[in-house]
């Protein structure tokens, strides 16, 4: 139970939850003989190599190594931690979280957790009112003079925050402590005194992907503020700045109506509020921090196109260049607008209105066209030394992240910039591709098994043949798994689920073991036995193999034993063991037993 939930209860959720229906949620399957494909969720592919075995109820991904069971297929796709992935399965089917999911340690977290929602739901409320309620403060005025509407202050819950103390008379009435208020980052300490985090700033509430607030960004009301523009919630068990972006909940949503095809990515909260005003209902925003990976995986989740739409500063620029590489290297399609007559989408939505930017969107440029384009601006190309620079820049890039098809295309724009006939350019492509496979090959991993590698894969099919029930004479081959391993460890699970009389399948040894790609677990879910009519001889040859392995072993310590020592007597009572070893080695060996 080192998750905190009964093995029985866990088998229960599966069985309900199957995972063909709950993986067909998110991605289209493909029912192919006994299996299910489809195009990998958790990396970019074209052709697919996710599989699902109803049977087994699990997934592998044949390409990712990434796999896992019902519950941590909708860890990954959700985002979620365990124990939430196993509520989202119980709602789905009307099943009651278990009592027994409350240990302590774990009654304790699950607790804290909660409050910490309780704690921002009600900040939210109050700095909501505070909005409706107070619409001559300057905080209110602030909004108005933004030109934010009353749709968006509703569909983004902004409130304002008046002074440092009603905050927190309100939430004390409300029941909550001091030290509540300060893990969920609303409420400060000074000597004794608690104080608003946020006093006097106007508010906007961050969401996860469920619509729940988790932090805040709060914005200085000042037109030069010599306090910071925005104070923004620090990392809290709810809030992970690496992996939230604004906006993403409503986005989410818009993907569950079907009507998602691109997201667009812009710097600041005002940015993404007035996008969603214009109707550019697609738009998140990085709250001004660096793109991560965390954060791309979660937009591949929904879309496979980007635009990317920073602010037209420089940093905005060095920040649009970091982010391309992250955002490619999950395999989104990524777009690029760079805003030359105004700062940020905010200002040019303004200025020249929201037809005027949709005309912008739609033209925005791709990326590789874009970094070849731009980068090229900082060299001079009638200098030879510029010149290979350049090259070398645009050819690297061009090799990471293009199909050979796409590179034709991008060769003969950088033929136009550095005016070098294509043949050229395609050679150095060639050379550049070949060194970059030279870099990234790792040194060949000599297995290590050697000798061992029989054994092991003997193990490993018989331990198949105990998951998928083709043997059960456990006790017959309990000698061999005496080892201090993984599949020992895994031997041992399979014996005390029998002696209980638990169900087991693949599915439920996800839940128990940390089972990574090509991991000797892994071999033995996804084991390919041969056919049905071989089997019985199978085994046998199986345990065979096992037992001559053994034997050599006991031979070899018996001889080493044999020569390291003078008693005459001792060596020859040795070499008959030595002997008899044989005989049955020999035995074994030409199948005669
Ligand atoms: P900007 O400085 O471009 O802010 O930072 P903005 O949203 O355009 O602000 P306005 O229009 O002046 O009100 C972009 C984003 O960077 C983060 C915020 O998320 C902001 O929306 N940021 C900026 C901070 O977190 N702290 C800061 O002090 C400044
Ligand atoms: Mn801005």
């Amino acid at each position: 139970m080192a998750n905190g939930i009964s093995p029985d209860f866990l088998e229960e959720l599966k069985r309900k939850n199957d995972i063909v229906d709950v993986a067909s949620k998110y991605i289209t399957l493909n029912r192919r003989g006994a299996n299910y494909w489809a195009c990998c969720p958790f990396h970019n592919e074209k052709t697919p190599s996710f599989s699902i075995k109803q049977d087994g109820q699990f997934f592998k991904c044949f390409g990712c190594g990434e796999s896992g069971n019902v519950i941590t297929f909708v860890m990954k796709m959700e985002n979620v931690d365990f124990l939430t992935a196993v509520e989202l399965l119980c709602k789905n089917v009307g099943l009651e979280m278990p009592s027994e999911a409350d240990n302590d340690e774990m009654r304790k977290r699950k607790r804290e957790r909660e409050r910490m929602y309780a704690v921002l739901k009600s900040t939210t409320e109050f700095y909501h009112n505070n909005l409706i309620n107070h619409p001559n403060t300057p905080q209110a005025k602030y909004l108005s003079n933004r030109g934010i509407n009353k749709n968006m202050i509703d569909k983004f819950q902004i409130g304002i925050s008046l002074n440092y103390d009603d905050l927190i008379k309100y939430l004390t009435k409300q029941g909550f402590t001091p030290q509540e208020m300060i893990s969920a980052g609303v409420a400060g300490r000074n000597d004794k005194n608690l104080y608003d985090f946020y006093g006097g700033r106007v508010m906007f509430p961050i969401f996860n992907g469920f619509g729940d607030v988790v932090a805040f960004s709060g914005r200085s009301v000042e037109a030069n503020p010599d306090r910071t523009k925005y104070k923004n919630t620090s990392q809290t068990p709810i809030f992970n700045k690496s992996e939230i972006l604004f906006g993403y909940n409503f986005v989410r949503d818009l993907k569950k109506e079907h009507s998602l095809d691109t997201i667009v990515i812009v710097e600041g909260h005002i940015d993404v509020i007035m996008c969603h005003q214009s109707g550019i209902t697609n738009t998140i925003g990085c709250m001004g921090t660096a793109l991560t990976a965390q954060h791309a995986n979660n937009i591949k989740r929904l879309v496979d196109n980007v635009i990317l739409c920073l602010d037209g500063d420089n940093a905005g620029a060095s920040a649009t260049y970091k982010a391309i590489n992250t955002l490619k290297e999950v395999g989104l399609n990524v777009k690029v607008l760079r805003l030359t007559d105004a700062k940020d989408p905010d200002e040019y939505l303004k200025k020249f209105g929201k037809d005027a930017f949709y005309e912008l969107l739609s033209n925005a440029q791709d990326c590789i066209d874009f970094v070849l384009i731009d980068s090229s601006k900082k060299y001079n190309m009638n200098s030879n030394n510029d010149k290979t620079s350049y090259l070398n820049e645009a050819l690297n890039y061009i090799s990471k992240f293009s199909t050979p098809a796409e590179q034709e295309v991008y060769l003969s724009l950088v033929q136009k910039i550095v005016k070098i006939p294509i043949d050229a350019l395609r050679n150095s492509l060639r050379m550049q591709s070949s060194e970059d496979k030279h870099i990234k090959k790792e040194p060949d991993r000599e297995i290590e098994l050697g000798n061992n590698q029989a054994l092991i894969q003997s193990k490993i099919a018989l331990l198949a043949s105990i998951l998928y029930k083709k043997y059960t004479n456990i006790d017959e081959i309990a000698g061999i798994f005496t080892a201090d391993d993984e599949l020992s460890e895994l031997y041992k699970f399979f014996v005390e689920r029998i002696k209980e009389n638990k169900e087991f399948n693949s599915s439920t040894l996800f839940d128990n073991f940390e089972i990574t790609n090509n991991s000797l677990i892994d071999q033995v879910i996804n084991y390919k036995f041969p056919s049905d009519d071989v089997y019985d001889n199978f085994v046998k040859e199986t345990i065979n193999t096992v037992k001559i392995y053994e034997l050599t072993q006991e031979k070899d310590d018996l001889t080493k034993q044999m020569l390291a020592i003078q008693d005459i007597d001792k060596q020859r009572e040795l070499l008959k063991k030595i002997g008899q070893l044989d005989k049955e080695l020999i035995r074994r060996k030409s199948g005669n037993r």
